[in-house]
C-alpha cells in the first residue's frame, strides 16, 4: 500500500468520490463521518475501506482517528455558504476552531500532508477579473467564505513556522452522482430533480449569476493526485474554467430533459457575486489534468443518475 489516507467528512458528496479514486491508486483509507451517518454514499466500498463515527469537533475522536495516518483530507464543513451569516460564532467554533485543533495535532507529527478543500466560489467575492487567479485578493462576502480563507492562512503559518506539508483547491461548484438533490447546495441535482417531479424553481436574482461548475469526477482527480504532488505552489483554483448562468443551464436541463421548468424569479441576494469563473491554468500545469466532461455531458449524467434514486 502506497499509504493511508483519512478523509474527514468521507462519507459525504466529495468525500465518498475521494475514497473511489485512493482505493484506485493504492491507498489504504479511512474514512472519517458523523456517528450514524448515512453509508450511502460508501456502501460500495464497505469491504474496502475503514470507517470511524465520531465528531470532527470532538478532540478526543480527532485524535484517535489521526493514529496511523500519512495523508489527511480536510472536507468537514457544518456550514453552507449561503447561510453562514446567519450565525458566525456558530460558523467559527465548529469550522475554525476544530480545524485549529486539528492543525494542532498535526504540527510536529509525521503526517506526510493535509489536503483542504477551499472555495472557489466564495473566497475571493466579487471579482476583479475573470477567469480569477489564484493572485487574486480574497474578500468573502460570507462568513462560510471568511473561515475558509482564515483557515488557507493558518496552514501557510503552520507551513511556515512548522513545516506542515499542505495543498489547498479551492474548489469551484462540483456536480455529479451522489450529490444530494433534496440538500440546499447544488444548482444542478437540485433544480434536476425539481424538474423531474414539476415543483417550482425558485432563483434569487434575474438568474444572470454566472458560476463554474465542474463534474465531480473530473474534480476529485486533483484531489486525490495532490497526495503525491510535492512541487512549491500549495494553492489550486479548481473548476471547469467556464461559467454558465442561471438561466442558460435551466435551458440546458430543458434540452436534457424534455421539460418545461417552472421557474420564480425573487429579489437578489447580496451575498450572490454576479460572476465567479476560476483561471484553472496552474492546476492543469501543475498535474498534467485537464476536465475531460463537458457541461452538458455532466449534466446528462448527474439527470440519469437523479431519475434512479428512490427518494424523488
Ligand atoms: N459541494 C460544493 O459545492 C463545495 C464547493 C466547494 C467546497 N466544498 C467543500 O467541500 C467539503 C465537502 O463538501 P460536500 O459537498 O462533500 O459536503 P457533504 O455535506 O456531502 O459532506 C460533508 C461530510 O462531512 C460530515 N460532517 C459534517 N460535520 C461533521 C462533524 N462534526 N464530524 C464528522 N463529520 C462531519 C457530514 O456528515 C458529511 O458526510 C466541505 O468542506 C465544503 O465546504 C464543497
Amino acid at each position: 500500500m502506497k499509504g493511508n489516507c483519512l478523509i474527514f467528512g468521507g462519507g459525504g458528496f466529495i468525500g465518498s468520490h475521494i475514497c473511489d479514486e485512493l482505493i484506485r491508486m493504492g491507498y489504504d483509507v479511512t474514512v472519517f463521518d458523523k456517528q450514524n451517518f448515512s453509508k450511502i454514499n460508501i456502501f460500495h466500498l464497505k469491504d474496502k475501506i475503514r470507517v470511524i463515527e465520531g465528531d470532527f469537533n470532538n478532540a478526543i475522536d480527532l485524535k484517535r482517528a489521526l493514529e496511523g495516518i500519512d495523508y489527511v483530507f480536510h472536507l468537514v464543513s457544518s456550514t453552507l455558504p449561503a447561510t453562514s451569516n446567519e450565525n458566525p460564532v456558530y460558523d467559527a467554533e465548529t469550522n475554525l476552531v476544530s480545524t485549529l485543533r486539528l492543525l494542532g495535532e498535526l504540527k510536529g507529527s509525521q503526517k506526510k500532508k493535509i489536503i483542504f478543500i477551499s472555495s472557489g466560489g466564495t473566497v475571493y467575492g466579487i471579482p476583479k477579473e475573470i477567469p480569477i487567479p489564484e493572485s487574486h485578493t480574497r474578500n468573502p462576502l460570507c462568513s462560510y467564505g471568511i473561515i475558509k480563507k482564515t483557515i488557507e492562512d493558518y496552514l501557510y503559518m503552520y507551513n511556515y513556522l512548522y513545516g506542515l506539508d499542505y495543498v489547498v483547491l479551492r474548489l469551484s461548484n462540483p456536480y455529479g452522482e451522489r450529490q444530494n438533490p433534496l440538500y440546499s447546495q447544488g444548482v444542478i441535482p437540485v433544480f434536476l430533480r425539481k424538474i423531474l417531479v414539476g415543483e417550482e424553481i425558485h432563483i434569487w436574482g434575474d438568474g444572470s449569476v454566472k458560476r463554474d461548475y465542474i463534474y465531480i469526477k473530473d474534480a476529485v482527480s486533483v484531489i486525490a493526485k495532490s497526495v503525491e504532488y510535492s512541487g512549491n505552489s500549495r494553492i489550486f483554483n479548481l473548476g471547469y474554467g467556464e461559467g454558465y448562468t442561471l438561466n442558460e443551464i435551466i435551458k440546458i436541463m430543458e434540452t436534457e430533459t424534455g421539460k418545461v421548468p417552472v421557474v420564480k424569479y425573487e429579489a437578489g441576494r447580496k451575498l450572490d457575486v454576479p460572476v465567479n469563473v476560476l483561471d484553472i491554468t496552474l492546476a492543469k500545469k501543475t498535474f498534467g489534468w485537464k476536465p475531460k466532461v463537458t457541461f452538458a455531458e455532466g449534466i446528462k449524467r448527474t439527470h440519469t443518475y437523479i431519475k434512479d434514486i428512490t427518494f424523488l
